[in-house]
């Protein structure tokens, strides 16, 4: 008996960004400085010390970066200039044949401290323009609310997501964009890779380490606000939007044992659930039973208003969406093993079976089936993969084009093991490819990490001419989408 490995008819192809990674125009209409608006990029400074503005963030690198003499270059001010350039590089999605295109908005274009009243006309405007764009050319929007971008006032002046009027201040932006566009958009995801709070406390949910010694209770009261939020946010997209779908989304970087040690496969597992608890909560409606333990442990005692569990329980998002780049090993162990380099997602060990990216990720395709699959068998809810793709180090060739087969074929071999996911039953219906068009790196605030089918003429310290051109891979894609999967060649 055969399977199908068809995609739904319907099936959302498309491409998936940030707004800090790639609007620009940072001071543009009114829009203020969002958390992502302070990271440096400095070409002269050690590699390795790259990835620790995002490990964590400290008072003088952020009053410096408020300092209007500062030398610094702050990259994500900048991104790809998407926006002067959305109608241009909208009509490129379209001429891929996008479906749908993952975006978010920037928070502070419609509230630009956060904690405003009235909401900024003029940011409301842009997105407007933007979802009237993707309309014209037929693509669906899939909007996240809050990706690595809240108001860098709410950071400086209320100590981030552990004080609770942070979830009347996102209550109010989410209410505002979901009475401005709820005849634009139907997709929705509340919060980007929520779970990845215990890698970057200051990006996630805006802390800032030394206001908090005891930084797991910050960690984990914040991401308790975010959950009472997304849920009420659920609450109110489905009553301003009734045909809304709302999503939540995590990291889900798969883990497997170093070794069939039982030693190592307890270690992995508690990693592994320490990731999952997030979307747990957020679509089962209640922590699971373990975390009583994880949080004693940890000395965390969360701060719960009455009614906290029962919003929970009652507005669970509809659908899972999740990120999928690499996978790693977890050992018991780890000090005597060969740890994998280049992220902060997985951490983890090195596995001797897999080939890995310029960056260091490990690409494991297989792993994509094998989560598509455990999130199904978790949740029974529609899955949607809002990102995978390879950051590469891309160089012209002598016409010019950039011949990226190297991405072809992690982006064959990716769709590949969805096809196997659809055959084993899977419900999944959208894959939006990390990032279609080069920008700003999250992590490492690099321009030269490119992850597009389109490529854009800037370099790390934003030199350029901003042109975009295509490489092999838009044309690769495109014919992907047109044929719904089923041409691989
Ligand atoms: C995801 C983030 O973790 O990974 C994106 O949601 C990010 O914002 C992507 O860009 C790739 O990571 P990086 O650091 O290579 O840009």
């Amino acid at each position: 008996m055969t399977f199908s490995k068809s995609f739904p008819d319907n099936f959302l192809w498309g491409g998936a960004t940030a707004a800090n990674q790639l609007e620009g125009a940072h001071d543009v209409d009114g829009k203020g400085l969002s958390a992502s608006d302070v990271f440096i990029f400095d070409i002269n400074a050690p590699k390795e010390t790259w990835l620790d503005q995002w490990a964590g963030m400290t008072h003088a690198q952020v009053a410096e970066a408020q300092n209007p003499a500062s030398k610094k270059y702050y990259p994500k001010r900048k991104g790809n200039d998407f926006y002067h350039h959305y109608e241009e590089d909208i009509a490129l999605f379209a001429e891929m044949g996008f479906k749908c295109f993952r975006m978010s908005i920037a928070w502070t274009r419609i509230f630009p401290r956060g904690d405003e009243s009235e909401p900024n006309e003029a940011g409301l405007a842009f997105y407007d323009r933007v979802f009237d764009t993707l309309r014209k050319h037929n693509i669906e929007p899939v909007v996240s609310l809050s990706h690595y971008e809240m108001p860098l006032t709410l950071v400086t002046e209320y100590d981030g997501w552990p004080n609770r009027k942070i979830v009347d201040f996102y209550l109010q932006f989410a209410t505002t964009v979901f009475k401005r566009y709820r005849h634009k958009v139907k997709y929705w995801m509340t919060f980007n890779e929520i779970n990845c709070v215990k890698h970057h406390p200051y990006v996630s949910v805006g802390v800032i380490e030394e206001n908090h010694p005891a930084l797991e209770q910050a960690k984990y009261q914040g991401a308790h606000h975010q959950f009472v939020a997304s849920a009420l946010a659920t609450k109110a997209c489905h009553e301003i939007i009734p045909e809304s779908k709302v999503g939540c989304m995590i990291s889900y970087q798969i883990l497997y044992p170093h070794t069939c040690h039982p030693d190592d496969i307890q270690a992995c597992e508690d990693a592994q659930r320490v990731s999952l608890f997030f979307s747990d909560v957020q679509a089962r409606g209640a922590y699971p039973a373990w975390t009583e333990r994880m949080f004693a442990t940890k000395g965390v005692v969360l701060q719960k208003e009455r009614g906290d569990d029962e919003i929970l329980r009652q507005y669970p998002v509809d659908f899972v969406s999740f990120s999928y780049y690499m996978s790693s090993t977890v050992s018991a162990h780890p000090e005597k093993l060969e740890g994998v380099k280049g992220n902060l997602i997985t951490g983890g060990i090195r596995n001797p079976y897999l080939p890995e990216s310029d960056w260091g990720w490990q690409i494991d395709p297989k792993g994509l089936r094998l989560a598509l699959n455990q999130l199904y068998d978790r949740y029974q809810k529609p899955l949607f993969v809002a990102e995978n793709g390879l950051g590469a180090v891309d160089v012209p060739g002598s016409d010019g084009i950039i011949q990226d087969d190297y991405r072809i074929d992690y982006l064959r071999l990716h769709i590949e093991q969805m096809q196997e996911a659809i055959a084993d039953g899977v419900d999944l219906f959208g894959y939006t490819w990390w990032g279609p068009i080069d920008m700003v790196s999250a992590s490492t605030s690099q321009m030269s990490k490119r992850y597009g089918f389109i490529h854009v003429d800037q370099d790390d310290m934003g030199n350029g001419t901003l042109k975009r051109t295509r490489k092999k891979s838009f044309s690769w894609y495109k014919k992907v989408i047109a044929s719904n999967g089923n041409d691989l060649s």
